[in-house]
C-alpha cells in the first residue's frame, strides 16, 4: 500500500499549533504525542488539548501516548474524536482488552513497542490490532538518532502480517528522515511518523511530499 505520512507536532510550535496543523493538510494523519512524566521522562499535553487539536486539525489525528495508567485513559482519547490511539505495550495490563474496547468506540487500536521490547508476543494477535507501532528511538523526546537494529524487527512484523493476511499497519516513530526512510520502507514498515524532518525543514509541505516518495520509491 502507498506510504502514510504523520508528522509529529511534538516539533510544532505549541503556541501556534492551528497554524502548524494547517501546514501539513496534506499528510495522512497528524501525529499527537502524549507524555506524562513517568512513562517517559517528558511532559507534553493532555486530553483537554487534543480535544481542540481535533477541531482544528485538517487531517485524522493519530495519538501516540506515553503515559501509565493507560488501560484507563485510552478510551478517553478515543472518546475525544481521534482516528487512531496508540497505547504502549509496556504500559498496559491487558493490551487485548483495551484494543478491544477501543475497536468498539470506532477508531483504530495500535500498540506501541520501545526498541527493546520484543514484537513476537503480538504476532499471534494481529488480528486484534489495527496497527503495531515499532519505536525506532527510545520514546520521549524530537530529534533524536534512528536506531539501526529496530530494522530487523520491523522485517518480522512484515514477514508475519503478509503470511497471516491481516490488515495490521506498521508504523515507525524516530529519526525518520530523507536518510532514513528509504531503508525502513524496505523493512516493511507502511506509516511513517516525523517530527523534527517536517517542521524542521523550510517547507514543511515539501518535506511531506519529498518523504512520501522516497518510501514509494
Ligand atoms: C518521541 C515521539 C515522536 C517524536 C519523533 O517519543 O514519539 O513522535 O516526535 O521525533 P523525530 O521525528 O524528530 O525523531
Ligand atoms: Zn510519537
Amino acid at each position: 500500500m502507498a506510504a502514510l505520512i504523520s508528522p509529529s507536532i511534538l516539533s510544532a510550535d505549541f503556541a501556534n499549533l492551528e497554524r502548524d496543523l494547517a501546514v501539513i493538510r496534506d499528510a495522512d494523519y497528524a501525529h499527537v504525542d502524549v507524555m506524562d512524566n513517568h512513562f517517559v521522562p517528558n511532559l507534553t499535553l493532555g486530553l483537554p488539548v487534543v480535544r481542540r487539536i481535533v477541531e482544528v486539525s485538517p487531517v485524522p489525528i493519530d495519538a501516540h501516548l506515553m503515559i501509565e495508567d493507560v488501560d484507563r485513559w485510552a478510551p478517553l482519547y478515543a472518546e475525544a474524536g481521534v482516528a487512531s490511539v496508540t497505547f504502549h505495550a509496556e504500559a498496559s495490563q491487558a493490551p487485548v482488552r483495551l484494543a478491544r474496547e477501543l475497536r468498539s468506540q470506532g477508531v483504530r487500536a495500535s500498540v506501541a513497542l520501545r526498541p527493546a521490547t520484543p514484537v513476537e508476543p503480538f504476532l499471534d494477535l494481529l488480528d486484534e490490532l489495527d496497527m503495531i507501532l515499532v519505536m525506532t528511538v527510545e520514546p520521549g523526546f524530537g530529534g533524536q538518532a534512528f536506531i539501526e537494529g529496530t530494522l530487523a524487527k520491523i522485517r518480522r512484523a512484515r514477514a508475519a502480517i503478509d503470511a497471516s493476511g491481516a490488515s495490521t499497519w506498521i508504523q515507525v516513530d524516530g529519526g525518520v528522515s530523507r536518510g532514513t526512510i528509504g531503508a525502513i520502507a524496505a523493512a516493511g514498515a507502511n506509516c511513517f511518523v516525523a517530527g523534527s524532518a517536517v517542521y524542521g525543514a523550510p517547507d514543511p509541505a515539501a518535506e511531506i511530499a519529498a518523504l512520501r516518495g522516497l518510501a514509494d520509491a
